[in-house]
């Protein structure tokens, strides 16, 4: 009988050691964050939500120390999808390498998260939606890239990372079935076929990525690992307004902030633009045609703020 109960006993003990032995960072671990991405993490004032960008917002919340070398316009790698902005591979990382080895940067790992947060510009207009890049090019390179840094990440030391993946891209007004001429985009185009189009490129994406991490996740001793579902909370904000949105003007997820009509293939004309000032600027989901308003980025922060504090985050999972 002995023997049995004390084995028993072993495995119930293993049942309840296991999960805190691994998954996430712990409360008040981290005190740094580092972010990569685009326009939707540069911190640049204003940013491109027309105000506070949500990295700053959360190192508020948090408090955390932010070190941010996300850039507008930045892809994951200009060798798979070339834009004339500065990516994550070639210029990015290179440049929070520089600072590490010269002393600029010297953060302790287990204190500090990396953000990666990465896609808008690989899967859009002159990358993967027009058919801009190498013909060896597709989804799958370009998402391979984003799980990439943290692999390239962790061999220099860093632990702790959070994957936010691709929003649903087919939302903004951009890729919108009614879209109209604007500044990201004024060329004739079929839009209802645009958004069919990056509302697989997104969902796609977004599956290959968590494929793709789940499959590095154990590969990392000590690593954690957080997939941050932008792609959900993005769509909770679209379908439930009211639980977010919270301006003065009527909530509006279909339009956005700062709204401007150009005329077809006329870059130079003065577009028709209708401008929501003030309070009213917190009831719309968007800011521009292609991001995220001010308000949804601080919803963005308080739920990474969430993650970073070890807290639980309906659009988190740990991995490792
Ligand atoms: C990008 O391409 C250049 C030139 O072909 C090459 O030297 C460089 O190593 C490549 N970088 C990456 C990250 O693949
Ligand atoms: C360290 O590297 C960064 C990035 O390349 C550079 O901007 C900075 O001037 C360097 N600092 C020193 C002290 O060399
Ligand atoms: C745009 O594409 C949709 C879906 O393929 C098609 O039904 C529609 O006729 C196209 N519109 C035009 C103006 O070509
Ligand atoms: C949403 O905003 C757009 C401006 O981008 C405006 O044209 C539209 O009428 C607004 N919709 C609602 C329901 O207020
Ligand atoms: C909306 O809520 C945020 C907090 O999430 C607050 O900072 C902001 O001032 C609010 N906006 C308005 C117009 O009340």
């Amino acid at each position: 009988m002995a023997p049995l109960l004390t084995l028993q006993f072993v495995a119930a003990l293993l049942t309840f050691v296991a999960p805190s032995l691994g998954k996430g960072v712990a409360p008040g671990q981290i005190k740094n964050f580092v972010t990569f991405g685009d326009s939707y993490t540069d911190v640049g004032y204003p940013a491109a939500d027309g105000g506070y960008a949500w990295p700053t917002y959360a190192a508020g919340y948090g408090p955390f120390n932010l070190y941010p070398f996300a850039k507008s316009g930045g892809t994951c790698s200009n060798n798979l999808t070339y834009r004339p902005f500065p990516p994550i591979v070639g210029s990015q990382l290179p440049t929070y390498f520089d600072e590490v080895k010269n002393g600029t940067l010297h953060l302790n790992p287990k204190e500090t998260i990396y953000t990666i947060w990465i896609g808008t510009n690989d899967l859009g207009v002159n990358a993967l939606i027009t058919g801009s890049d190498a013909p060896d090019v597709s989804i799958v390179p370009v998402r391979q890239c984003a799980v990439d840094i943290v692999k390239v990440l962790y061999a220099s030391g860093a632990r702790n990372f959070i994957m936010q993946n691709i929003l649903p891209l087919d939302l903004t007004v951009l890729y919108s079935a009614n879209s109209y001429p604007n500044r990201y985009w004024d060329a004739e185009r079929n839009s209802t076929e645009w958004s069919v189009f990056m509302r697989e490129l997104s969902r796609s994406g977004n599956a290959i990525t968590e494929l793709m991490l789940q499959a590095l996740a154990p590969t990392l001793p000590a690593a954690h690992i957080a997939s941050f579902d932008s792609y959900g909370l993005i769509t909770d904000i679209y379908n439930n307004p009211h639980n977010y949105l919270n301006g003065t003007a009527p909530l509006n997820v279909t339009g956005c902030v700062k709204s401007c009509v150009y005329n077809m293939n006329d870059k130079d004309s003065d577009p028709v633009c209708t401008t929501a000032e003030g309070t009213d600027r917190d009831s719309f989901l968007w800011y521009d045609e292609l991001h995220p308003s001010e308000q949804t980025d601080r919803i963005i922060a308080r739920e990474m703020t969430a993650v970073m504090k070890g807290k639980p985050s309906k659009w988190a999972t740990w991995l490792s």
